[in-house]
């Protein structure tokens, strides 16, 4: 029989459907046990990440049976993908099917940050009636910047038009067709990050995207953006944003996603109560909807794999 290993969480009853066709090993902390997933990986046939999990050459080279990755999300950072296409091991991704909930956050959150709704709240629990220290502003008619044209910036493209925003993308590897479809219009990054009002961003991580919202792309925000980041936290220099927002180059930012995960002092330590800023652990593409959706994608990519 095939043998399957689960290294982080997964909706129960994908978990249930699995159990019946293989042998499953489902442990949703195993991913913070590198050396055991080294250890044991040669048993197993298939394996069930998410993006902790950290599938490199090291353990790769353990993985004596593995035939299948299944990544219950997007984004490859954690695995090897040209070590597991030379040992011929298949890795399925579960592509668009976080794109609504991400695209919601994304949408929710730059709602929030133009209406200061952060410095609000924080005053208003104090018992404070803060009605005129901060001004909100309106998503109609707002320059909605999206770096990225995959399947999450599309859905932000199509909420943000619903919003009467105007869209602009930076993509080089996108159908430049797609602007008659989707109503915005490609332009360069640095059209992007000197333009909008929102900046949102929904590019993989890789050596061409590691570094772009740094201090040089900072100076170049001319409109005191809200800077939104669901993608990788590596994308954005965490030290360079916190410059940027002391120094009222951008008024306010939401990140999903960071350098380091958990999110480590060093960073969150130098944010306060008077920062127009929403952080969150990593849950935009997270809901119940996506975490079934995927999993029962990922369960049976996995199953018709083995038939
Ligand atoms: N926070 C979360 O929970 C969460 C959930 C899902 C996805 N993500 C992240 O969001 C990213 C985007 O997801 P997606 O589903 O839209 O991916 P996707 O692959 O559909 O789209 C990525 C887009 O980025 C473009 N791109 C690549 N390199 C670029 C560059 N240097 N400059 C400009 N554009 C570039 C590609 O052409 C593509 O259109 C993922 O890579 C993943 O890291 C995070």
């Amino acid at each position: 029989m095939i043998n399957i290993l689960i290294s982080e969480f997964m909706n129960e009853e994908n978990v249930k459907t699995l159990k019946k066709n293989f042998n499953v090993r489902y442990d949703k902390d195993l991913f913070q046990n590198e050396k055991k997933i080294k250890e044991e990986i040669s048993n197993f046939e298939a394996i069930i990440v998410r993006n902790k999990t950290q599938l490199q050459k090291n353990v790769l080279d353990n993985a004596i049976k593995l035939k299948f990755v299944g990544r219950l999300g997007v984004g490859l950072d954690n695995i090897d993908k040209e070590h597991c296409e030379k040992k011929n091991i298949h890795v399925q991704i579960a592509s668009g099917i976080n794109a609504d909930s991400v695209s919601e956050y994304v949408i929710g959150s730059s709602l929030h940050l133009i209406k200061n709704i952060a410095l609000f709240n924080n005053e208003t629990k104090k018992g404070m009636w803060p009605r005129s220290s901060f001004r909100s502003r309106e998503l109609k008619e707002k320059i909605f910047g999206l770096i990225g044209f995959g399947a999450i910036g599309k859905k932000v493209c199509k909420l943000a038009n619903n919003f009467g925003a105007k869209v602009i993308s930076y993509d080089p590897y996108v159908d430049k067709k797609l602007e008659k479809e989707f109503n915005l219009k490609f332009v360069t990054f640095e059209d992007v990050i000197t333009n909008s009002d929102i900046i949102s961003i929904h590019v993989p991580l890789s050596n061409e995207t590691k570094n772009l919202i740094n201090s040089s792309a900072f100076k170049k925000m001319l409109k005191k953006p809200v800077l939104i980041n669901t993608s990788r936290g590596s994308i954005v220099n965490e030290e360079d944003l916190i410059s940027a927002y002391k120094n009222k180059i951008i008024s306010g930012f939401a990140l999903d996603v960071f350098e380091n995960e958990p999110v480590d002092e060093k960073f969150y330590g130098k944010i306060d109560d008077t920062f127009n800023c929403i952080i969150t652990p990593h849950i935009s593409g997270v809901t119940e909807e996506s975490n079934k959706k995927i999993s029962e994608f990922i369960t049976n990519k996995l199953i018709n794999f083995f038939n």
